[in-house]
């Protein structure tokens, strides 16, 4: 169903930039018609039902536990961890704990795996499941160079028996969790066929896969370009029955209702939109209820940016945190006025001292009190 909401907000972008609102640092409030509420149902993955259906994509160095937790306190109600190596997952090791931390407020969760062989991705599910994982996920959309080479994540679209053979081997093995998948549209760029999308979609919903996301990129084309929402809209007019999600070029909160609204797909990954802006998700449920979506003002930044490096020290110790929070601070500058200069001011923090002065002096914190 058309919502006639979103069609107005389509129209009043179109107008204003001679396309739709994209690659914005936050919600385009200029758009906002506060008018029609946008009617999401829940998105289904297997027994779970996830009450908003705009989630945390799984994000190398980003979708961390402390970064998962500062976007569920703002919205998303389903996150997943970075791609975890099956063998790493085996290995009993510091890596290993720090990637699957997770925490009594931080479900549902999915664990996300990468790797080619089918025991090794099995016994690592049920490792994962053990943990208390609520969903397993498959990586096989990866692009990176050394990752593909080695024959997992986005080489996998290029082996769809192998793929599935993973399927099966992972569905065994935790008969009691979701197995989903991360898709690529296809492996190379010139194939338009998307033949191996098609089997591997498929075969994993018959071997019983709880869903399926599609970045709607080949492996080819890594982050580059746009993503082809048609093709999601053709994926979820093939599987009109199955879970399927959404993932590529999701800026912001009104993109991610307008591949909703113009693929039907049952969920929408937010990825680069939601790093340094966890608002995203709040917006998202401001937009769906016809609510202006919040704008978050520098006091705000300022407890989300700090309560989100207490965490991250919390997990990662001082020195680690910090760095962590640089990191993740060159994008939190883009929902400042000054967002150039908040990201080399951010790039330069090596010390405590380093990240007060720009907290004081971007953020308005208040001065360290003298002892
Ligand atoms: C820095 C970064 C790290 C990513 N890490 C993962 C990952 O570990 N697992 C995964 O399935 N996808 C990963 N992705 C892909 C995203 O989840 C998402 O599918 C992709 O960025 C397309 O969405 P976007 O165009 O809205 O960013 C990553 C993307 C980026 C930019």
């Amino acid at each position: 169903m058309r919502s006639p909401y979103l069609w107005e907000l389509e129209a009043k972008n179109a107008n204003k930039a001679g396309k739709p609102a994209t690659a914005s640092s936050s919600i385009d409030n200029s758009c906002y018609n506060g008018s029609m509420p946008f009617d999401l149902k829940p998105l289904r993955i297997g027994p779970l039902e996830i009450e908003f259906p705009v989630v945390l994509a799984a994000l190398a160095s980003y979708s961390d536990l402390p970064y998962r937790l500062i976007c569920r306190s703002l919205g998303a109600p389903y996150c997943a961890t970075e791609a975890m190596l099956d063998r790493q997952i085996l290995l009993d090791g510091k890596l290993r704990d720090r990637l699957v931390r997770i925490d009594a407020a931080d479900h549902p969760i999915a664990g996300q795996l990468m790797g080619n062989d089918p025991t090794v991705m099995a016994q690592a599910a049920a490792v994962l499941r053990d943990m208390g994982f609520d969903v397993i996920d498959l990586n096989f959309a990866c692009p990176v160079k050394k990752v593909v080479a080695k024959k997992r994540g986005g080489y996998l679209m290029d082996q769809p028996d192998l793929a599935l053979e993973i399927v099966r081997a992972v569905i065994e093995a935790v008969p009691d969790r979701p197995v989903t998948l991360k898709l690529r549209r296809t492996f190379r760029e010139t194939d338009e066929t998307n033949a191996a999308f098609r089997r591997i979609a498929r075969g994993a919903f018959e071997a019983g896969a709880a869903a399926v996301a599609v970045h709607a990129r080949s492996v080819g084309q890594k982050y580059r370009g746009q993503a082809d929402w048609d093709f999601i809209a053709r994926v979820k007019r093939e599987f009109p029955d199955r879970t399927i999600i959404g993932s590529g070029d999701i800026h912001t909160a009104l993109d991610a209702l307008r591949m909703i609204e113009q693929t039907g797909v049952d969920g929408v990954l937010a990825a680069r939109g939601a790093i340094g802006n966890p608002w995203l998700f709040r917006q998202a449920r401001d937009l769906a209820a016809g609510r202006e979506p919040f704008k978050p003002d520098l006091k705000e930044q300022r407890e989300v940016i700090s309560r989100h490096l207490r965490l991250a020290e919390g997990l990662y110790g001082p020195r680690r945190g910090l760095l962590t929070l640089r990191n993740f601070g060159i994008h939190y500058a883009r929902l400042h006025p000054h967002p150039a200069k908040v990201r080399t001011a951010f790039i330069s923090v090596k010390t405590d001292e380093d990240w007060r002065a720009v907290m004081e002096t971007w953020y308005g914190a208040p001065p360290l009190s003298p002892l």
